[in-house]
């Protein structure tokens, strides 16, 4: 037995029935990893800082940052079941996340708390970028792939960091069930 063959044996009991073909099952889910890493990396980052802010606003940062941290870690669940839903394997460790993640750590002796908030926000916005890149990249290829049925795509709603997200897993889910029709 060579040793594709093994490998295929070993990851045989994941298999997940899928309309899409293996190359867009290997691209949407490297696209959904990458992006589950970043919210990881980011969580723990948020989570970091909730432990060591400091000063006369502890309270409200303190309570802002562990807000922010649960909403960051609760997209990771929703994320990596959508790629196995695909038909792909998601991530398997904290070595995973840093070989994947995009969002640069902090494990600096003492940050300020506004040089937190500062450097939080721009992980977030460049977060919520390329959230917005990546679906609009895999956005316009479905939307070609609808015209040429002669079917009009509904529209992404904002660019509102949810209504992202739910529109790119609702983008994995269409394409999942127009792949048989397209392919
Ligand atoms: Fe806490």
């Amino acid at each position: 037995m060579n040793a594709t063959v093994a490998a295929a044996r070993r990851k045989a009991p994941l298999d997940t029935p899928t309309g899409l073909r293996s190359d867009a099952t290997r691209d949407i889910s490297a696209a959904l990893n990458a992006l589950v890493a970043d919210f990881f990396a980011l969580y723990l980052k948020t989570k970091n800082f909730h432990w060591h802010v400091s000063g006369p606003h502890f309270r409200d940062y303190h309570l802002l940052l562990d807000e922010q941290g649960d909403q960051l870690f609760a997209t990771t669940d929703v994320i990596a079941e959508r790629v196995r839903k695909i038909g792909g394997t998601t991530l398997r460790s904290v070595g995973h996340i840093a070989r994947l993640q995009r969002v640069s750590d902090n494990d600096a002796d003492y940050v300020t708390p506004l040089d937190m908030l500062a450097e939080l926000r721009e992980d977030n916005l460049r977060l919520a970028a390329r959230l917005r890149e990546t679906h609009e990249q895999r956005w316009d290829g479905l939307v070609r792939d609808f015209r040429s049925l002669g079917i009009e795509p509904v529209s992404v709603p904002s660019h509102d960091y949810s209504d992202m997200l739910s529109s790119f897993l609702r983008w994995a889910d269409l394409r999942q069930m127009w792949r048989g029709a397209i392919a």
